[in-house]
């Protein structure tokens, strides 16, 4: 498959007007293929974030280039979509008029989005709760709003900030279905950040280890994984080798980080 999206020797230094610059991103590269599914897997504050936000071009590398086809992300690209960990709903519209307020912004005719928004309405299984305002769902519930609402407005890439990390465990697993199963049939190209060993091993086909800050690429594993997967999957051996073979990975970055943090 061709490389849609691309980190080329990306690095990001934040000059805080106290102390010393913090290196949040130190010559990361990597090359993400058409139809992938890929975790970004690292420590609190190695730098996940901050990729992700060069990737939907709200913050620029300060070395290095971030490419979408090729092309370099110089301002906020409307093809890459995020989703956020907060939900970042407007809270005074309800769930219909959320989902198609990218729509409505691009001009697109009432009917049209209307039928539209239905669409991924159903999809994300919330129909009946179309005139619903977010503070009457859960906040599973309000993190599919806001799936719907990004892949109504048919983003070439989806780029997904630790989307479920607020959410219980049981939410969580029945979002994480959800998501492979919106990502088997649109097989949309995905960047999904994650701490979580087992999201990235349920979710992903490949998996991006980050160092403890400065992120860097510590190790980039292939999850061969059955597909398409159900979260019986981490009842295998072939899912306990991998997630042992990941763990070693994190550990040591883990240990190092906090030895050098005090
Ligand atoms: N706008 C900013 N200005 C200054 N420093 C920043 C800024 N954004 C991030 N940083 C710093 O860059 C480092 C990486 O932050 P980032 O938010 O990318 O981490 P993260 O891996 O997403 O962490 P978490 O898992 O906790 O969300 C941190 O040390 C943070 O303080
Ligand atoms: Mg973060």
């Amino acid at each position: 498959m061709p490389v849609i999206l691309s980190a080329d020797h990306v690095s990001k230094v934040f000059a805080t007007g106290r102390g010393d610059p913090i290196v949040a991103i130190d010559d990361l590269s990597v090359d993400i293929e058409e139809g992938e599914f890929v975790c970004l897997l690292g420590a609190s504050g190695c730098g996940k974030s901050t990729m992700l936000n060069m990737f939907a071009g709200f913050t620029q590398p300060t070395q290095g280039s971030v490419r979408l086809r090729g092309t370099p992300i110089t301002s906020i690209e409307p093809r890459c979509g995020m989703v956020f960990q907060s939900y970042a709903l407007f809270p005074w519209k309800t769930v219909r008029t959320n989902v198609e307020f990218g729509l409505k912004v691009r001009g697109m005719a009432k009917r049209e989005r209307r039928e539209r928004a239905q669409f991924f309405i159903d999809m994300v299984k919330l129909t009946g709760f179309e005139d619903h305002y977010p503070t009457e769902l859960s906040g599973g519930m309000q993190q599919r709003v806001t799936l719907a609402r990004l892949l109504a407005t048919d983003p070439e890439v989806l780029l997904m900030d630790e989307p479920f990390a607020a959410l219980d465990a049981m939410t969580r697993q029945v979002m994480q279905e959800e998501l492979l199963r919106i990502h088997e049939s649109s097989r949309k190209t995905t960047v999904f950040i994650t701490h979580s060993i087992d999201e990235a091993l349920i979710l992903s086909s490949r998996i991006v280890v980050l160092s403890a800050r400065p992120g860097r690429v510590k190790a980039i594993l292939d999850n061969n994984l059955p597909s398409p997967r159900h979260v019986d999957v981490q009842l295998s051996p072939e899912y306990a080798e991998l997630k042992k073979q990941i763990w070693d990975l994190v550990e040591s970055e883990v240990r190092h980080h906090d030895d050098t943090q005090g």
